[in-house]
């Protein structure tokens, strides 16, 4: 099992191996002794791994009870918010005990926010099932749910006390989740870690064989991760790094009414910000085409495949950017490749924006 400390504010400890679902009671009361822990899931995960993390809690001795929304981005919205507040509130939970966040990003940015803002914040363990969750959503403390204006404009910092990434449970993620994810693999490689790009060559599937790997590759990402929000928690800085190909890639998100997943809109955005770069003359010649194939190796979108028409168009695209939580009055941080493994960051105005894209 590796062990990563994240720095904020609040410290914790990010635990990866495999089979750590089994043993998650015992790292949870270890880290943060409870007597109460609400799980919130989806109803795909929770059928999986529900039962398993229940027992393992009360083997440690937490009294549980579980949360199961209907899966789907769609559902990352405050009725749903709401239903798990009063679920929570129901089984008395108080500052003493836990929220359990066990699933993909949905699931952990609207059960981290029930916790950040029930009886003004108390402690969750992030769970993360989805490999998207594991090398992203999960660490770093950013909560949130949906507006019909926009994706997550309502929400809270709030870091968990604990995440614990089980990597054998990727084995039972449906292919196209999977591959997802891998797009933000991508980002790091793409901000700051070249290697990484080389690292995903064999990873196009998962398998038993590739496990080590896997747990490497995760490690990697959730380090780089945790080094950028000890150092800039709140993101007023390095953190909007993180945020390479997001600003595209959720007005894509939006725009096609979350008909694509949030990596396979990322993996557009991060395209479209390269190519972009590319033609300006402010990144190396070569870097769009070396992501793209990284991209293709998970058969992710890069906005060039045969399906682009069904892409938003340009003013589609403009109006939902103008909706990021990233913009102000005067512009919107964006992150600008130079090369594989360095971006920039630069305010541009919509205007700029829409003619450098
Ligand atoms: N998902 C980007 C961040 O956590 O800052």
């Amino acid at each position: 099992m590796k062990r990563i400390k994240v720095r904020t504010g609040k410290e914790y400890d990010v635990l990866i191996g495999g089979g750590l679902l089994a043993d998650a009671g015992e790292l949870i009361a270890k880290a943060r002794p409870g007597r109460r822990a609400v799980i919130v899931t989806d109803s795909n995960v929770g059928g999986y791994y529900g039962d398993q993390l229940a027992e393992s809690l009360s083997r440690s001795g937490f009294e549980t009870a579980t949360f199961v929304f209907t899966a789907g981005e769609e559902n990352k919205n405050a009725r749903t918010l709401f239903d798990i507040l009063g679920f929570i509130a129901d089984c008395r939970l108080t500052r003493e005990d836990l929220v359990i966040a066990l699933g993909g990003g949905v699931t952990g940015d609207m059960a981290g926010l029930a916790a950040a803002i029930y009886m003004r914040g108390i402690d969750y363990v992030q769970v993360p099932t989805s490999i998207l969750a594991a090398v992203d959503s999960s660490v770093g403390g950013k909560t949130a749910i949906d507006l019909p204006q926009g994706k997550n404009l309502a929400g809270a910092f709030h870091q968990p006390a604990l995440v614990i990434i089980d990597t054998e449970v990727f084995g039972t993620l449906p292919m196209r989740d999977y591959c997802s994810g891998f797009a933000e693999i991508i980002k790091y490689g793409m901000i700051e870690d070249p290697q990484i790009l080389e690292q995903i060559k064999d990873l196009g599937e998962y398998s038993s064989a590739i496990q080590q790997e896997l747990e490497e590759l995760i490690s990697r990402c959730v380090e780089i991760k945790a080094d950028v929000v000890a150092e800039d928690e709140f993101e007023g800085g390095k953190r909007r790094l993180l945020n390479f190909g997001h600003t595209v890639g959720h007005a894509v998100e939006k725009a096609t009414n979350y008909r694509l997943y949030h990596g396979e809109a990322v993996a557009i955005g991060m395209m479209r910000m390269t190519q972009a770069a590319e033609r300006a003359g402010r990144c190396d010649a070569g870097a769009s085409g070396k992501l793209e194939q990284a991209l293709k190796i998970f058969g992710l979108p890069t906005g060039k495949d045969s399906n682009q028409a069904n892409l938003p168009d340009k003013d589609a695209l403009m109006e939902n950017i103008a909706m990021d939580k990233k913009s102000t009055d005067d512009g919107i941080y964006v992150v600008i490749p130079e090369r594989i493994g360095k971006c920039a960051i630069e305010k541009m105005s919509m205007a700029r924006l829409e003619e450098f894209l």
